[in-house]
Formats: structure tokens, sequence, C-alpha cells
């Protein structure tokens, strides 16, 4: 990588602005805001221990949800300094803002090694508009600046792109944290020069969504095998009837062109050939949303070329599992962007299921390299228990996509050259 690394700079004795992802989900429990996941801030400790080791003043700054600019208490950091302390097993300061007098005067007295969480970010609307004074503001707790929030890179905002800018301009690094270091050995350099047979996994709800990194993957892949909703819009694309299936019948063309791309480089380009489908029925319920809640009856497989008009398909079917699986094996590098179906019903989560296993077989037994990409993805092999069985797991949803699309992210393109 062209840019700094923490490893590259001296920071001893230095106030560093460290900028975390540590937008993690969480639960209303017992009147209070709880953490229901903390693989974002885990995924920190790795650059925070070097930080600690060699001597840094270390001012943590990170956004959570989207409060639009408000004081929302539910959207506070204070319990992820309280996570966050329990897991590196020293204390964690907390200031119940992000600038100001106050953070400048508890910023002020760090030692070195000393951690300071400041408020969220978004708290105030100069955090999303990038604004320059409240860049300042933030940049004046600091002699230099980290970047280790790789979920939040593609965002062009006032602690992403505003802060480094003017630690720059005065002279001070602006260096990647190890953990941004590594989504962009393997989301870019890595998927720059994949080993071969590379096969390409690409599954969710929309063709529209991803169909930027579809076409660009063409490019370097080997095999594309294609699941999720958006498989449905290929099939329409094909002339295909697809019930009441979720489909984008204005991205029929742009389908389409994907297929002639594939079939003028030679790269294989693989729809499933059977599919899990269901009846939904109406319950006459609304969600939270106020949508209406349906009910999938009668779950079956189909493998006739059409869809029955009464019927939506929910999952890949037992063929296309095996014939994925199978082509997942024999990879030497593969990347995994989307789950193949409806995975959180049990009833349709065997394809995205068969797809995880292959991954990891073909990781394990094959010495293939795995990198997987996405929520919904990470959270599927999760479920299936076979997360550390995958060489790299993306800590980005829309970041991912967006490195993978091979997009300037303008949270490393701020960062110090090497
Ligand atoms: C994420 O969760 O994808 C990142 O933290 C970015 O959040 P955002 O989509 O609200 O900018
Ligand atoms: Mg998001």
């Amino acid at each position: 990588m062209a840019k700094l690394t923490v490893k590259d700079v001296n920071l001893r004795d230095k106030r560093v602005f460290v900028r975390v992802d540590y937008n993690v989900p969480m639960e209303e429990k017992d009147g209070k805001m709880a953490i229901t996941d903390l693989t974002r801030v885990r995924e920190t400790i790795l650059t925070l221990d070097h930080l600690v080791q060699n001597g840094a003043k270390i001012v943590l700054a990170s956004h959570l949800g989207r409060p639009n600019g408000k004081r929302e208490p539910a959207m506070s950091l204070r319990p992820v300094a309280e996570a966050l302390a329990d897991l590196l097993g020293r204390p964690v300061a907390f200031v119940d803002d992000c600038i100001g007098e106050k953070v400048e005067k508890t910023a002020g007295i760090l030692k070195p090694g000393d951690m300071l969480l400041l408020e969220n970010l978004r708290f105030y609307p100069e955090e999303e508009a990038n604004d320059p004074i409240f860049a300042e503001k933030l940049a004046k707790l600091a002699e230099a600046y980290v970047n280790d929030a790789f979920g939040a890179a593609h965002r062009a905002h006032a602690s992403t792109e505003g802060v480094p800018r003017v630690i720059k301009r005065r002279g001070g690094p602006c260096a990647a944290g190890l953990l941004m270091e590594r989504e962009l050995k393997f989301l870019g350099d890595e998927l720059d020069n994949p080993a071969h047979p590379f096969v390409v996994i690409i599954g969710g709800a929309k063709v529209s969504d991803k169909i930027k990194v579809i076409d660009r993957l063409i490019e370097k892949a080997d095999t594309i095998l294609i699941g999720g909703a958006m498989a449905y819009t290929f099939k329409l694309a094909q002339g295909l009837k697809v019930g009441k299936s979720l489909v984008e019948p204005d991205k029929v063309d742009v389908a389409n062109a994907a297929i002639s791309k594939a079939k003028q480089r030679g790269v294989q380009f693989l729809l499933p050939v059977d599919n899990v489908i269901a009846t939904p029925v109406n319950t006459g319920k609304l969600n939270k949303k106020g949508k209406p809640v349906f009910d999938w009856q009668n779950p079956r497989v189909n493998s006739a070329p059409n869809i029955p008009d009464d019927a939506e398909g929910f999952d890949i079917g037992p063929d296309t599992a095996r014939k994925y699986s199978e082509v997942i094996r024999g990879a030497k590098m593969i990347l995994w962007n989307g789950p193949m179906g409806m995975f959180e019903d049990p009833r349709f989560s065997e394809g995205t299921l068969a797809v995880a296993k292959a991954v990891a077989e073909a990781t394990r037994k094959n010495g293939a390299k795995s990198i997987l990409g996405g929520g919904d993805t990470v959270t599927a092999i999760n479920q299936a228990g076979l997360n550390e069985e995958v060489t790299c797991m993306s800590s980005g949803g829309g970041c991912s996509l967006e490195c993978l699309e091979g997009a300037v992210l303008p949270g490393v393109a701020a960062l110090s050259d090497k």
C-alpha cells in the first residue's frame, strides 16, 4: 500500500486522533442501551495495542448510527467506552462531547498509553457535511492522525477527510491503522492480482447494488456464481418467469450486458438451475414500518426453468448448491459478497450454508484465499460457525462494496503517502 501505516511512524508522546468505526449494533435492555455485537470494537484492538506499546496518547473518535446532527442519548458512545475498557483490561476515559474546551482539557492531560473516547461525531451536522471549521476543532485535539475506520472510509466526512487534511497541512503524519491496512490489502491488492482459479460469488437482493462489482470482477475472475434475489432479475433477463420473486425489471439490460461481457471474456457465468420457492400468504398483520407481514407457505424445490405465478424464490436449490460447491472447492482465490437466499429463515438457509461450507473447505484443503465482504455474508458465515476458517472477513458493508468497485475511498486518499 502506498499510504503510511502506524508501523511507519513514531508516535511516542504524541497525541493521536484515531478514527475508528464503532458503529456497533445496539438494543435497549432494561432501559439501557446494550451492544449486541462487539466485532467492530474487537477489530481495532491490534492497532490500539500497537499505539499503547509505542507510547501514543490516544484520542478515539467514531460515529454511531445516523442521529442526523442531533444529540440522541440512545446513540451515545458511552457504552462502547465501557466495553472497550473491559476488552483491553485498562481504563478508557469518556467525554460527552467531541469538540470544545472540556474535550481539549481532557485530551491535554493524557499520558502516553492513555485512551480517551469522544462522544458520537454525528451529534454535529458538521461531521457529515465535512465542515472545515468543525474539522479544525477536532484537529485541535491531536498532532497526528490514524484512520482505522475502514467501514467509514467511503465517507468524505470531517473526521475521515477534513481532519487529516488539517493535520497534514500542519506537517503531522496521517497513517492507516492495522485493520485499515489489512482490509486494503485483501479487498484491494490481493484481488487486483488474484491467484487462479478465481471464483467470485455474488448474492444479495439487488442487481443494482452489485452490478459495478460484477462488472469489474468479470475482468479478473474465472467463474462468477450468482445467487440471492438478484438471480431472479438475471432469470427475467433470459426471458424466464419468476412468479412473485423480488426483481428489478429495469435492470434486465444491465443483467444481459454482464452475461455478454462474461461470454466475450471466456468467464464462466453461472446462474441457479433450481430454487427453493414458497407461496407468500398475507397474514393481515403489519410490521413496525407499517408494511404487510407475509407467511411463506409450502416451501419446495422448483427445478423447472420458470417459477410458478403464485410462488416466490427464496434460496438456490440443491442442484445449484451442489454445482456451486464443486466450483468453489476447486478455487485458489474466492471472493464472496451476498447470501444465496433468505438465510435468516432456516427453511431457506441451505444454499448459503452449502456455499459457506465449500468456501471453508477450499480454504482449508486447497489453500485458497477466501475474502468475504458485506454484513449479511459475515452474519451468514458466523451463523455457520465457520468464521475462523476463512482468510479475511471485511468489517465494512457499504465500504467493502465501493472498494470492490475500485472506487477511490476518501478516507484512504486523505492519508499521507509513504
Ligand atoms: C457502516 O456501518 O456501514 C459504517 O459504519 C458507515 O455507516 P453509514 O452508512 O451510516 O455512513
Ligand atoms: Mg451502512
